[in-house]
């Protein structure tokens, strides 16, 4: 029987993108193999987001040659934002490289392995990288049976100056609202009682940009098309109507871009029941001079305004962020105020990263690149702060009763230990029967641990 593994490096939205691979794969005959040894084909799904994803991938190919020598029938396939930026030259580079498709192809998978021919035909088989084409209704092979991924909208239109998305995900699309209720009632059906949407830049939702037809000039493409987009619905109303779907019990999404936190969106996480107590919003840095520099589009001040509206109107709201330490120019005093911010504001969680120089984008080519060991410093600096803000906020929740929803037994496989999430996102484990798995429960919490809470259900 054909068996298949896939690694998958990067972010939410490749993870889904995987499972869309696994069920394509699935649904042509293949089986998952536990072990990537005994995988007849191997996929990696890549992240380009910053260098360090970047070498993980090589590393891995690395291995993967090693792996073929061994076992010259094995197939190798890359795909994700490595594969969509580089291009053929990632088959030039790597020759034992079978299957190279971008991330607008993930639904020609099946057609590339029979364009290879069988496994001694020494054929390989490349797409196109077009952007604008969609992959939507490709069936999902999910893992968690009461969680789920669900895509919105595809690509950015942001163009932040660090960032290669716009580039390897091309121009800002939306699924219909139908598309996107239809598939979340069907999961519901199946036992799902979440849905994380999935976006670049959820909140600017709701614009359809048909793909552009191949005899448009590029490049053109926005001032023809520019009066036939349509505005099917924006981000609050489908809130709302995912909120109307009997079964489902919670909503998270992912990313809101602070520029487009309307107050309409605000109204719909203050009363729509089913919307966790939860944002993600990127600062990305909180000094005005780096922010412009890298086309964010707000001021710290801004960000501020926005972010007091929504915790006024969201009582115990959870906020997350995204940080770039040593930013080109970024001084001593820019970055002490991004310190400054991360003690004021005391997010649950954040995700920095030192910058990254990336092919494409714009801030490759600004002034004031910092030396490796300043970006080194600043980030651990970051850490450090935001360590020691965790472990206090965490700490804080020991006593509380939270409503958490149940995921599934412990990943300790600890017998009758069952694991879940509190509205604001944070895990949650606990004893109980697995008869509650995909019910809310409420849970007395007893101990904090670092990236986790200890409970017991009252
Ligand atoms: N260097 C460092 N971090 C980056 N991010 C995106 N591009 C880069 C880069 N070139 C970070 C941003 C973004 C997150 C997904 O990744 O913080 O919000
Ligand atoms: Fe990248 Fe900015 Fe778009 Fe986020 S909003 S994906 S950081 S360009």
């Amino acid at each position: 029987m054909k068996s298949f593994k896939i690694l998958t490096f990067g972010c939410q939205m490749n993870e889904h993108d995987s499972e869309k691979l696994a069920g394509l794969l699935k649904a042509e005959g293949y089986r998952e193999s536990e072990r990537l040894e005994d995988a007849g084909l191997v996929l990696l799904n890549t992240c380009s987001i910053r260098e360090k994803a970047e070498q993980k991938f090589y590393s891995a190919l690395g291995k993967l040659r090693e792996l073929k020598e061994q076992n010259p029938s094995m197939k190798i396939a890359v795909s994700g934002c490595i594969a969509q930026q580089e291009g053929n030259s990632v088959l030039k580079r790597a020759p034992f490289v079978d299957v190279l498709f971008g991330n607008q192809n993930i639904g020609r998978l099946p057609y590339l392995l029979e364009e290879t021919g069988g496994q001694a035909s020494g054929r390989r088989a490349a797409t196109e990288f077009p952007e604008g084409y969609e992959h939507a209704s490709i069936p999902a092979s999910r893992g968690n049976a009461v969680t789920s991924f669900v895509n919105i909208m595809y690509g950015c239109d942001n163009f932040c100056t660090y960032c290669v998305v716009p580039f390897v995900r091309g121009r800002e699309r939306s699924r219909k609202p139908g598309d996107i209720i239809r598939e979340i009632e069907e999961l519901v059906k199946s036992g799902c009682r979440e849905v994380t949407l999935l976006g670049q830049n959820v909140n600017s939702y709701g614009i359809i940009t048909p793909p552009s037809p191949s005899y448009i000039k590029r490049g053109t493409e926005g001032a023809l098309l520019g009066n036939i987009n349509e505005r099917y619905c924006d981000f609050p109303s489908l809130l709302q109507m995912i909120n109307a779907i009997d079964g489902l019990l919670r909503i998270r999404f992912v990313t809101s871009h602070p520029k487009d936190l309307s107050d309409s969106l605000i109204d719909a996480m203050a009363n729509l029941p089913k919307v966790c107590n939860a944002i993600h919003l990127p600062l990305q840095s909180a000094s005005d001079g780096v922010l412009g520099r890298m086309n964010r589009k707000y001021t710290f001040e801004d960000y501020m305004n926005r972010l007091g509206a929504l915790k006024d109107a969201v009582p115990g709201l959870a906020v997350s962020t995204d940080i770039i330490a040593g930013f080109p120019g970024e001084t001593d005093d820019d970055f002490r105020t991004t310190l400054r911010a991360l003690e004021d504001i005391r997010y649950d969680g954040i995700f920095a990263f030192k910058y990254s120089r990336r092919p494409m984008t714009a801030a490759q080519r600004l002034p004031g690149h910092l030396p490796e060991n300043v970006k080194d410093e600043r980030l651990y600096k970051v850490l450090e702060v935001q360590d020691r803000i965790m472990r206090e906020k965490i700490g804080a929740r020991v006593g509380l009763v939270e409503e958490a929803l149940v995921e599934g037994p412990d990943k300790s496989g600890a017998r009758g230990r069952l694991t879940g999430k509190t509205t604001q996102g944070k895990i949650v484990n606990f004893d109980g029967p697995p008869e509650l798995v995909g019910r809310l429960v409420q849970v007395k919490i007893i101990e904090g641990k670092k990236h986790s809470l200890a409970g017991k259900i009252i």
